[in-house]
Order: structure tokens, then sequence, then C-alpha cells
């Protein structure tokens, strides 16, 4: 026996036709076919949320609130499968203007109102939604910015807004992110493919031989020939595969790593996701225009009196806007901590867990690079999983970072310091001393939503169950951020995995980081790893969370 397989229960599959028959049924419950060709109109009811058998291994009860996914997942459909790429939406021919008369200037605390006309290469208006465009308000010289609201009307015509938060200068800029044939595309990878990466599993036999094999999230997708080793964790009930190695038993699995990027795509689908028609700015429609303060008030920001920052407050949309590069929530009143003693007054006493990807590593080492007092104490771990800590003595604080668990992309790392998300919850006393970061989404674009969304369960029923035991625990939630512009990461399938977030946690007493505002709202280029003016505002957030007044 292999010590090291402690943290799961590991079995050999022979049958795996079965195993795939069942996952089968199970992907197509979840994301049937019929939402994505439905003619526009209202929004489909879903037929399947509750009435079907569901294979209780794959899935225990999903939480209603992730339960109705063709509501929470709903984007409006793009007729006609396999559009050439001059009848795609362009973003040289589709144009936005205001939908008013101009005017001399705008009042601060108003809206501005804009019409998006899109059209394909011909010049032709479309007559049917689900562009991926997104809308800035940016004031340059102020170094502010605020993401706008853009609502499909479905009919090849879209309704800006955007709020007027700052008083001086500001300008619209439109991008288009994907057309909608190219969201169609996207969107038959998600219903078809059971996966767009694989891993690797390295197994290792007593007198050090080693065997390299597929692994996967799914049996099939690790390509195995005859049989398949399922691994179970012990305590989230989470399933990974690997095909058998040649010789080794399925316990001496111990490394893990990403392996390939799978093709997905043909010669049409790349025209329709070519760079030169993704993330376009569309022509300037609207000149530069002037906000001024109401009279006679006299203040340079829109911010009505908020409450002070605390979980389970509701999100308003949008969540806040940038000004002199700072970030100002528009849910609570943040706090900016410009001192490495600001940030160090909050965290004393503090011991903070953050699990995910490397988009939340960035706010460890933000801290840790900040503030020369909290000192990384593993400087051996090399590991991109680590964990990582970094600790104050003196003010006794603990800064914790560990990866969450399969399916990340990451160098080879040992399987033993893979720890699901749900094992580290349930292990967590919490407490008023306690803060809990989750931050996932990233590494889970390349799979069909369900995926996801059975994650999310567990993990919500993780929250819910440390809440009840110490209510007094800050849970905080950072939503994934923009950058993604490939057919296995992009911005609509994070668009449509922040939805799952959201919703996975909706009624409980947590805080939402908007990472993906925080991320559009300023003229900077899109990076999955921003840089550290965004990182910045994204952990004082944080801070304003567990340090409220
Ligand atoms: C799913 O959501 C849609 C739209 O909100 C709603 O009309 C429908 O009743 C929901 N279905 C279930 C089973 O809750
Ligand atoms: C699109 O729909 C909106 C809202 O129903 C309507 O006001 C507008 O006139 C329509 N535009 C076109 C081009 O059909
Ligand atoms: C995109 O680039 C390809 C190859 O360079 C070119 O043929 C095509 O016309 C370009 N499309 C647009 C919309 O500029
Ligand atoms: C309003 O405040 C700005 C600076 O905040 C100042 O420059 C300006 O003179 C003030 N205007 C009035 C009318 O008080």
């Amino acid at each position: 026996m292999y010590p090291f397989m402690g943290q799961f229960k590991c079995y050999k599959i022979l049958t795996v036709g079965l195993v795939f028959l069942v996952w089968i049924i199970y992907l197509q419950m979840f994301w049937p076919d019929s939402i994505t060709y439905r003619p526009p109109g209202p929004r489909p009811v879903s037929k399947f949320a509750s009435s079907f058998m569901e294979p209780s291994f794959l899935l225990d009860s999903l939480p209603q609130v992730l339960s109705n996914l063709t509501s929470l997942l709903y984007w409006p459909p793009t007729p006609g499968d396999g559009a050439k790429l001059l009848a795609s939406t362009s973003p040289q021919t589709s144009t936005y203007h205001l939908k008013g008369p101009t005017q001399a200037s705008y009042t601060l605390g108003g809206y501005l109102e804009a019409v998006l006309v899109a059209r394909d290469h011909w010049g032709r208006p479309k007559t049917h939604g689900g562009d991926l465009f997104r809308a800035q308000l940016l004031g340059l010289e102020l170094k502010a910015g605020v993401p706008g609201d853009v609502q499909d009307l479905e009919n090849g015509t879209y309704h800006l807004s955007f709020p007027l938060l700052w008083a001086g200068r500001a300008q619209v800029q439109v991008r288009l992110v994907h057309s909608s044939e190219a969201v169609g595309v996207l969107r038959r990878i998600w219903r078809e493919k059971r996966a767009t990466v694989d891993f690797r599993g390295y197994f290792r036999g007593i007198q050090g031989h080693e065997e390299t094999v597929i692994c996967n999230i799914d049996p099939q997708s690790t390509g195995a020939k005859r049989s398949t080793c399922q691994y179970k964790d012990a305590v989230s009930g989470e399933l990974w595969f690997c095909a058998q190695p040649p010789t080794l038993p399925c316990d001496s699995l111990v490394g893990h790593s990403s392996g390939s990027y799978l093709k997905v795509t043909t010669r049409h689908d790349e025209d329709l996701l070519a760079w030169n028609v993704t993330d376009k700015l569309l022509s300037q429609g609207i000149s530069p225009i002037l906000v001024r303060p109401a009279a006679p008030i006299n203040t340079s920001l829109a911010l009505s009196p908020r409450p002070p920052c605390r979980p389970g407050l509701l999100a308003p949309k949008p969540s806040g806007f940038y000004h002199q590069n700072v970030w100002h929530s528009l849910a609570c009143s943040s706090r900016s901590f410009p001192t490495t003693d600001s940030i160090l007054g909050c965290l004393a006493g503090r011991i903070v867990h953050m699990m995910g990807d490397s988009t939340l590593r960035q706010w460890w080492e933000y801290l840790r690079d900040t503030v020369p007092s909290l000192k990384p104490v593993n400087l051996h771990v090399t590991y991109q999983v680590g964990p990582l800590m970094a600790v104050d003595t003196t003010r006794g604080i603990v800064l914790h970072w560990r990866a969450h668990s399969w399916p990340l992309r990451s160098l080879r790392t040992p399987v033993a310091s893979l720890h699901s998300v749900v094992r580290e919850l349930a292990g967590l006393a919490g407490g008023p001393h306690t803060v809990v970061v989750l931050g996932l989404g990233a590494h889970f674009t390349t799979f069909p939503p369900s995926i996801f969304v059975r994650r999310l369960a567990g993990i919500r029923a993780a929250v819910t169950a440390l809440l009840a035991r110490e209510p007094s625990t800050l849970v905080v939630i950072k939503l994934a951020n923009t950058g993604y512009k490939s057919v296995y990461g992009s911005d609509w399938f994070t668009l449509q995995v922040n939805r799952l977030l959201r919703a996975a946690f909706s009624g409980l007493r947590v805080a939402f980081v908007d990472a993906w505002e925080m991320t559009s709202s300023l003229a900077l280029p899109d990076n999955i790893h921003p840089g550290k003016l965004i990182v910045r505002n994204e952990v004082d957030l944080l801070l304003s969370f567990i340090c409220p007044t």
C-alpha cells in the first residue's frame, strides 16, 4: 500500500464502457442540445432540473440555486450553425451612438445611454444577438473607469448604459470580444467536448521505476484502451481518472502535471475566432463628454453613503469604479491600505487561508512583496501548487495559499500536495480570526459547465457548514478575471463561470471581490495575471472586508 494515497480511495475500473455511458447521460442532462437552438424569444424554461434519475456516484443533490443551468447560463442563441466569416459580426462595421441628443455637459450621478448596432463584414445589420461586447467609460486624465452595462436586445441592437460617477472628462470605449458566431463555436465546444485539455499522471514503483499516463476529469478523456484508475477524494467525493499504467498499480500515482491542449476547432471555427476579429475596438461613436457636479454640491465623485464592507451585501451593477487608480466599491465603503502599517494593522491576529488558482496566488505574492515583515517561511517549496505560507510572528499573522485540486494545469507537482478545497474547509475550525478566500474558475473553462457546477455544489456545502460552525468566519470569493482569449479559455467562458460562482454562493454570508469588473474598467490590456495596480485594489477590497472601519 502506498501511504501517500491515503487521501483518496482508488479503484481500478475495467468496465470503462459503463462509466462512459453514465457520464454521457449525465452531461447531456446538464447541457441539453435544445437550449442552444431555441428560436429567439422568451428565455427557455428548464425541463431537466429536477425530474431526472441522477447517477448518485456522480452527483449528490445539487443545491436549488445551481440546478437551473438553462436559466443561469442563458445566452441569446446564434441561428445558422456554420455561419460564414463574412456573415459574422464585424468590429469594423458595427457602430454605436448616443441614445438621445448630444448635451453640452452631463450631471454627476446620472447615466449616459447609447445604442449599438451590430453589423456583419458586408455592413448588413445583424438580426440576432449573442455578440460579446465589452463597453467602458474611461476618464483617462483622472485614471478613472467603469464597466458599462451591455443589454442584448436580441435583434442585432444593444443598449449601452454608463453611470456617471466622477466629475470631469469621460470617454466611451467599446470592444467586440467575440462575435455571436464565435460564441457559437465556444458554446458548441462546451456542449460537445468532455475536455479540451488533458493531464499527465506519474506513477512510481517501489524501485523508483516510473510510468506516465494521461489523466482527466472523466474516464473517456484519458484515452484508456482497457482500464482506468479512479481516484475519489475521501472527503469531497470529487473524482479523477487516469489510464491504467502498463505495469504499476493505481495506488502508485505520485505526480500530476498539465498535458496537452486538444484540437477542438475546425478551420472555419478558427476563422471566426481569428485574432483580427477577436477583442477589437469599435471606432469611436461618441465624442468625449464632460460630467459636472450637480449644483449646489461640489463633489468630484458620486458616492452616496454606503455601509461598512461586510459579507452578505447585495452586489450592485457595476460593483464599483476606479478614480485616480483607486477602486471604489458601490456596495460598501471600501478603504485603501496605502502603507505597510495599515496592512499590518488590519491583518494583525488573523490567519488567512487562500485557496484557488494563480490569480489568487498573486494576492499572496502582493502581500509578501509589499509588507517586509511578512516572511515567507517555506522558501524551499518551488511547486506551483504550494502550499505557501508567510508569517509575521510579532503580530500573529499567518497567510496561507494553496492551489485548488484537480483539474489544475501546472508543472509537475506531487499529488499529495493537491488538496481539495472541500477537504481543506472541512479541516478549519473557523472563528473571528479566520479569513477564507476562494478564487476558482480559470481552470474550469476547458470542461463542460457541469464539471464546475458539481465542484461548486460541494464547496457551497462546505462553506455553509463552516459558517454554521463559526458564523464569525469571514469567507471572501474572488470572481474569475478577464484575460483569456482562446478556445481553451475565453472571456465568454469566464463570464459564464462567474455566473455559476455568484449563484453557488448566493444567499450565504460571503463577500465577493468582482475581479471581472476590476480588470475590465481601465484602459489596460487584458491579462489573465493582472498587473500590480489591479492586484493592489483587489487586496485592498479584501482588507476592507477584514477591517471595515
Ligand atoms: C429556470 O429558470 C427559468 C428562468 O428564470 C424559470 O422560468 C424556470 O421556471 C426555472 N426552472 C426551474 C425548474 O426552476
Ligand atoms: C430591437 O428591439 C428593441 C426592443 O424591443 C426595439 O426598440 C428596436 O426597435 C429593435 N430594433 C430593430 C432594428 O429591430
Ligand atoms: C483577418 O486576417 C486574414 C488573414 O490575414 C484576412 O484574410 C482577413 O481578411 C482579415 N479579416 C479582417 C476582418 O480583417
Ligand atoms: C469645486 O471643487 C474644485 C476642487 O475640488 C474647485 O477647484 C472648484 O473651484 C470648486 N467649484 C466651486 C464652484 O466651488
